[in-house]
């Protein structure tokens, strides 16, 4: 590379020209290739299409090249290919998987007796914690959810999730599975600092009254636009007054929470009863890697499914599969021990702080430019501002951002 290039970030191709390259890779063929063949195929056509993750040029909130810790747990995992699902399938995957969840758990401080399970992605365990809080939501009705499903509420579209204006649309996805549509979920404005209102909160609270059913308030520990945290400890408060459950989507901001500097953000996250994490976002590990973490391990009871010839019930412990919704569970949980036994926890904090020390370097940089205007004060790794056109420099500066 001469000095001052940068390294383009992928091929630069447009798609068309992605579309041309490839498609010699999908003529299935009836006689098979060697690997040299394979391997020189991949390299010549897909590789340069890829974005290279490696760059420090690289800027991107979530994924990156990984780690070199967390490397060799995945080489491992994929030689050995389990299925994390029970001790008769991988005595010690199922076995990791459990030890790792539970010391998460106290790493995260969060209450002792605090319990995870691995998942595929954020998306997921958004929607799995959603289906648990419904699930509690009808037991306090005397009913299984799971047997009589959401009519047994009788008026369903009474159900109603409250999350910030800034959540993740995600939720969307987790009420529509839920048959509950995008009605059930509610959107709280933000206060100055795009994190959820607390008052607007109590505000929606109170104009609902008894015309709507409020089961789960979605507290975004980390939002993907601003990487603002929402308030937990105000939040948990008034689940507790409500009798509803409290969700964290830490999905991006929860690592934060082990950097010292940044943890009072996240106080209150313990009270939760339950918060998605995705180590695939900031900790370097390879792409799934999310986590679900419950406050009552037995909340997971509620997407148990036992079978005659398959998590039975008389079946050796632990059975991580019953925790979770999938069938077949990667070993996702190695690559994140070997990256955080590699880095060791000083290397995590010092790798997590990084962004959060940029971020607020440059926020200061926007704050004294003249053409440009910081559209919130960041919290963790991501900051919006935005530019100022010349010509509305007055109006800016009289009224409101153009
Ligand atoms: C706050 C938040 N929640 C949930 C998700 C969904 O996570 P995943 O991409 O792992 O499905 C994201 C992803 O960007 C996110 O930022």
């Amino acid at each position: 590379m001469v000095s001052g290039e940068t390294e383009r970030l992928y091929s630069g191709a447009s798609p068309e020209q992605v579309a041309a390259d490839l498609e010699p890779l999908v003529r299935f063929q009836e006689e098979g290739l060697s690997l040299d063949q394979v391997k020189t195929m991949v390299e010549s056509s897909l590789v340069p299409h890829l974005g290279r993750y490696e760059l420090p040029s690289f800027h991107f909130l979530f994924n990156s090249a990984p780690e070199p810790g967390a490397e060799l747990g995945a080489h491992i995992a994929v030689a050995h290919n389990q299925g994390v699902t029970n001790w008769q399938v991988s005595p010690g995957g199922a076995v990791l998987e459990e030890l790792c969840c539970k010391a998460l758990c106290e790493l995260f401080g969060l209450t002792p007796g605090s319990d995870a399970t691995i998942m595929y992605c954020g998306t997921y365990a958004n929607q799995q914690a959603l289906y648990m809080a419904l699930h509690r939501h009808a037991e306090r009705r005397g009913f299984s959810l799971a047997e009589a499903g959401v009519q047994g509420f009788g008026d369903p579209s009474r159900l109603a999730v409250l999350c910030s204006a800034d959540a993740h649309f995600s939720l969307k996805h987790a009420v529509r599975m839920l048959g509950l549509g995008d009605s059930c979920l509610v959107p709280v404005d933000n206060d100055a600092n795009c994190r959820m209102d607390v008052d607007k909160l109590r505000d929606v609270i109170r104009e609902m009254g008894d015309t709507r059913d409020i089961f789960c308030v979605v507290a975004t520990t980390g939002t993907t636009s601003t990487g603002s945290v929402d308030p937990v400890e105000p939040i948990a408060d008034i689940c507790e007054e409500l009798g509803a459950w409290l969700h964290a989507d830490g999905a991006y901001g929860l690592a934060y929470k082990l950097v010292p500097e940044a943890s009072h953000l996240f106080a209150g996250v313990e009270r939760a009863d339950s918060i998605t994490w995705d180590p695939h976002k900031q900790l370097g590990v390879p792409i799934p890697s999310s986590v679900l973490f419950v406050r009552d391990p037995a909340d997971f009871n509620r997407v148990t499914l036992y079978s005659s010839y398959w998590n039975r019930e008389d079946a050796v412990e632990p059975n991580p599969g019953v925790k979770s919704i999938p069938t077949t569970r990667p070993m996702t949980v190695l690559p994140l021990v070997t990256s955080i036994r590699h880095q060791g926890l000083t290397g995590v904090i010092e790798r997590l702080r990084a962004p959060l020390d940029a971020i607020k370097e440059l926020a200061d940089y926007v704050e004294n430019q003249p053409d440009l205007e910081l559209c919130h004060h960041p919290e963790t790794g991501i900051l919006c501002f935005r530019v100022v056109p010349e010509e509305c420099f007055e109006v800016s500066r009289h009224t409101v951002s153009c």
